[in-house]
C-alpha cells in the first residue's frame, strides 16, 4: 500500500478502522472520512466520529487510538464493523479479525498498515459553521462529528504476512 498514491479514495473507498481501548477493553468501527496531514509540525491523521458511535466512549476515554488498513478480502468484516454496534455485538472477541497491542492501543494482526495515534485535539463539529445542504444531509437525523486530530507517532506494517 503506497500513501503517495490515492490519498483522496484513502478513507471514501478503501476505509479503514478506528480504533480506542486497551487490548482487555476496547472498540473497533469502520470510518469513510478521514485525513492524513501535518499540524503543529507533526504528522497527523484526522478522523471523524459521531457521538452516537460506542468507539466515541473509548476515543474520549483514551489518550492513543488507531487507524488501521487492510486487504480487499476483508472488506466484508469491515462492513460488519460499520453497522453493527459495539453495544449489540461483541466486537472484542467477534469482529473476525485478531487483536493485538499497537503501542499503547490496539489493532488488529491482518491490518496491512496501522497508525498509532496520540489524541492532540478534539472538536465538536459546529453546524452553524457547515453549509446548510451539508447539515440537512449528514446531520437532520444523526448525532453530530467529534473531529479527532491525533499524532502519528508509529506506522506499524503488517503482523502477519
Ligand atoms: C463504509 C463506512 C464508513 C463509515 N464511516 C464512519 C465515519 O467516518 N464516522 C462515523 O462516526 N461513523 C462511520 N460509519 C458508521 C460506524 O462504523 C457504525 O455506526 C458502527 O456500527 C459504529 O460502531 P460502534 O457503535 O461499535 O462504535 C461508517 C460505516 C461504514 C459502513
Amino acid at each position: 500500500m503506497e500513501f503517495t498514491t490515492e490519498v483522496f479514495s484513502l478513507f471514501d473507498r478503501k476505509w479503514a478502522l478506528v480504533t480506542a481501548g486497551s487490548i482487555d477493553d476496547f472498540n473497533t468501527m469502520t470510518i469513510g472520512w478521514g485525513g492524513l496531514g501535518t499540524l503543529w509540525s507533526r504528522p497527523v491523521a484526522t478522523v471523524y466520529v459521531r457521538t452516537s458511535r460506542y468507539t466515541h466512549e473509548f476515543m474520549d476515554r483514551n489518550e492513543y487510538f488507531t487507524v488501521s488498513f487492510y486487504p480487499e478480502d476483508k472488506k466484508k468484516i469491515l462492513g460488519v464493523l460499520g453497522t453493527k454496534s459495539g453495544r449489540d455485538m461483541d466486537k472484542m472477541h467477534d469482529s473476525g479479525l485478531t487483536p493485538v497491542k499497537a503501542g499503547e492501543s490496539v489493532t488488529f494482526a491482518e491490518a496491512e498498515l496501522t497508525l498509532v495515534c496520540r489524541k492532540l485535539y478534539m472538536q465538536r463539529l459546529e453546524l452553524d459553521r457547515i453549509p446548510a445542504d451539508i447539515v440537512e444531509r449528514f446531520y437532520s437525523k444523526d448525532a453530530p462529528h467529534d473531529m479527532f486530530v491525533g499524532e502519528v507517532v508509529s506506522v506499524l506494517p503488517r503482523f502477519v504476512q
